[in-house]
């Protein structure tokens, strides 16, 4: 979805180019989100304006990839070489929410189309956009676009203005409060001006914003001081805006005549200085920021990065980042956000030697589901501890039921596990999707565990269902792959999966490590229960095959190379059948080749079959059996028989040299090896992923940009 990315350099001279070429390439590392539009915006020339001197803007936008962008600043021969050494740029990628991808639409918005004076890029959405163009319609804006951002700018701008008329020039961070104060739904956003140069500010609600830091200096101490809002200030604040938001002033010019400005103490008075950012002999130091949405836009240039709250104000001048928030301090909030390291490598988001990364994804597999074992089990004694849980495993053992809440490829992992998760723990499992979970208003209980499990730790029905949750009492368990993500760092514990970085829109890695993060965690719950010893020794053995299991099956991809471009590239439909563990399978594997492929396919329980299904059954249906040992095994061949009664012809995954199989009814087998039948899922997975990536690619589709889709739900 939607991604931000915004460059700040003090001290540090760099040319317009360079700073175009930062955010250009920051935007191509948020690429994988999913987006239709691009756009920046950077400093311009100094310019009179009456008896003033501003400096003007470049706003350079246009539907299309990031690569469109950039052709566009070559065509506009944008002057590359005035120098900055102090600059805020910003820039955005688009996915339209409201209004089409053209021009007008795409990020960054203005203020005003004569000046510019505020320019915002804006991720989420505004849920009260409309009143609010409505009420500044009456004060005179005019809009330029069907955005619901544009609406930000121009309250900026708004806010401004009536501050100057009562004499007072506010902070960008007061200023920023008051706007915020009108917003409602999510947002993650940058505002620049030039009356603030060198300035940005970036806040968030529901959408995520981080920000990195790059000095050669070492910094004094790896947090930042929260700075809250004093309780006379706050009073202030209430009372200038009649404690109540302009529309619920009905839209009426009381808010104007009654205007409070920002405190007087708080209008470009800076009497705090950030400790991180002092430097030894009081100077101040050279320094970058980079603010994004994604950590995998800035690990080019900096492992140090600060993950903002929601409601935090993130203030970048003089070369110092000052988080602020509008409210005074509540009990148990913190004080500091820290400056964390990043783990994550720069290779680990190129593409390298594969076509894509979908396909590398995919290979990485007994990598990734190895890092998620790693450090965790010990095989020798069939021992897991998971240290994010480990504190939380009395409660859990003690919860009425669990409830699995997730979206997509990550709710079938919670499927794919629930029946271990039940067998081991003896706790009744549901697994929800987050959106009818949310839409039913289904009943929580403080005695509840509710676990989400997400790649991104983004997805906005997700995270709706985790708030819902906390505050109906529940114990939340995040089980994501994004360090630092809202999901992370919103659930009481959690494990991280540790895939390492998925830019594919097709999840792929992630589901196998989710697997066996689920299965791990179920196995923890479990370990002092002396009757399921032997069946935890099972399973922990053969977790520590999988990760050479999967090469082996990785294998198979020129057989299925082969079956994609001579049987199934003019097929328009296809059934996956499975039961028991494997229906998860199914249900994966139909969803990755619609998304990618966009082949029609569905996934069936086979036991449905005879329901309804086997009336599309004949010769041409291209079917895809799960046909793997386990105790359903002889109910799934019954299935089979009844698709070959009616001349269907399917595809068999199946048991290494499974003769069984091999009759001539079948049109090819797919040959796995054998684990136990709670991991076979782990196994299965991977030929139907190999079939999505291939069919993908023989119709000519862009794996890693499916249409319609992108990387991050962030919107309901
Ligand atoms: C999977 O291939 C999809 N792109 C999608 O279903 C995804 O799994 C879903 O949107 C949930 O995302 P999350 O794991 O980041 O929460």
């Amino acid at each position: 979805m939607c991604g931000i990315f915004g460059y700040v350099n003090f001290l540090v001279d760099k040319s317009r180019g360079e700073i175009i070429d930062n955010l250009i390439e920051g935007l191509q590392r948020l690429e994988y989100r999913g987006y239709d539009s691009a756009g920046l915006a950077v400093d311009g020339k100094l310019i009179k304006d009456g008896d003033e001197e501003i400096m003007n803007n470049i706003i350079i936008k246009t539907p299309g990839k990031v690569k469109v962008l950039k052709q566009k600043i070559i065509d506009d021969e944008i002057n590359r070489t005035d120098i900055f050494d102090n600059h805020a740029g910003i820039a955005h990628t688009r996915w339209a929410t409201h209004g089409q991808p053209k021009e007008e639409n795409c990020h960054p918005h203005r203020s005003d189309s004569t000046k510019g004076e505020f320019i915002v890029v804006h991720n989420g959405i505004i849920t009260n956009f409309a009143a609010l163009r409505k009420y500044l319609l009456t004060k005179g804006h005019i809009f330029e676009s069907e955005t619901d951002t544009e609406c930000i700018a121009k309250l900026f701008k708004h806010f401004y203005d009536l501050n100057l008329k009562a004499g007072v020039s506010p902070d960008l961070n007061e200023l920023t409060k008051q706007v915020l104060h009108e917003l409602e739904g999510s947002y993650g956003l940058l505002v620049k001006s030039y009356h603030y140069p060198g300035e940005v500010c970036g806040t968030r609600k529901g959408s995520p914003l981080l920000v990195g830091v790059k000095t050669d200096k070492k910094l004094k101490v790896d947090f930042v001081d929260v700075e809250f809002e004093t309780n006379a200030a706050q009073q202030q604040q209430q009372q200038a805006n009649g404690h109540s938001s302009l529309l619920q002033n009905n839209h009426s010019t009381s808010l104007d005549l009654g205007f409070i400005p920002v405190a007087p103490g708080e209008q470009n008075l800076r009497t705090s200085q950030s400790r991180a950012f002092l430097s030894e002999d009081d100077l101040p130091m050279p320094v970058e920021f980079f603010l994004s949405s994604d950590p995998a836009s800035v690990i080019q240039h900096t492992k140090k990065v600060l993950f903002l709250e929601d409601d935090d104000i993130a203030h970048i001048y003089d070369g110092e980042l000052h988080i602020h928030r509008a409210s005074t301090k509540s009990a148990g909030e913190s004080t500091v956000r820290p400056i964390q390291t990043l783990e994550m490598e720069l290779n680990e988001i190129m593409k390298g030697p594969y076509k894509h990364f979908m396909q590398k994804e995919i290979f990485e597999q007994p990598d990734s589901t190895f890092n998620t074992m790693r450090g965790r089990i010990d095989f020798e004694n069939c021992i897991v501890t998971l240290g994010g849980l480990k504190a939380f495993l009395p409660t859990i053992r003690r919860c009425r039921r669990i409830i699995m809440i997730a979206c997509g490829t990550s709710y079938h992992s919670c499927l794919a596990t629930r029946s271990i998760f039940e067998e081991l723990t003896e706790i009744p499992v549901s697994v929800e999707l987050a959106s009818d979970f949310l839409d039913r208003k289904s009943p929580v209980f403080r005695d509840d565990t509710c676990v989400f499990v997400s790649q991104s730790g983004e997805t906005a029905d997700s995270i709706l269902a985790l708030q819902y949750c906390l505050e109906r009492g529940a114990l939340t368990v995040g089980i994501v792959n994004s360090v630092g993500s809202s999901m992370s760092r919103q659930t009481h514990c959690g494990v991280h999966i540790n895939a390492g970085p998925e830019i594919g829109v097709a999840s792929t890695k992630a589901y196998t490590s989710q697997y066996i993060a689920l299965v791990m965690f179920a196995l923890s719950l479990s370990n002092d229960s002396i009757s399921k010893k032997k069946r935890h020794e099972e399973i922990i053995k053969g977790l520590q095959k999988i990760p050479e299991q999967i090469k082996k099956v990785l294998n198979l991809e020129t057989k299925i190379k082969k079956l994609c471009n001579d049987d199934l590239n003019d097929q328009k439909s296809l059934l996956l059948l499975g039961r028991g563990y494997q229906f998860a399978t199914a249900l994966e594997g139909a969803l990755k080749i619609k998304e990618i492929s966009y082949m029609h396919s569905e996934g069936v329980l086979a036991g449905e079959l005879k329901h309804g299904v086997l009336a599309l059954v004949d010769d041409k249906l291209p079917i895809i059996a799960f046909a793997t040992r386990d105790s359903l095994f002889p109910k799934t061949m019954s299935a089979i028989e009844q698709v070959t009664a009616r001349d269907g012809r399917p595809i068999v995954i199946c048991n290494e040299g499974d003769a069984i199989i091999s009759n001539d009814k079948v049109h090819t087998t797919l040959e796995v090896p054998q684990t136990v039948d709670c991991l076979q899922g782990l196994l299965n997975v991977i030929p139907v992923q190999l079939i999505s990536y291939w069919l993908a690619v023989n119709r000519g589709i862009d794996v890693d940009f499916p249409r319609n889709l992108a990387k991050s739900v962030t919107v309901e």
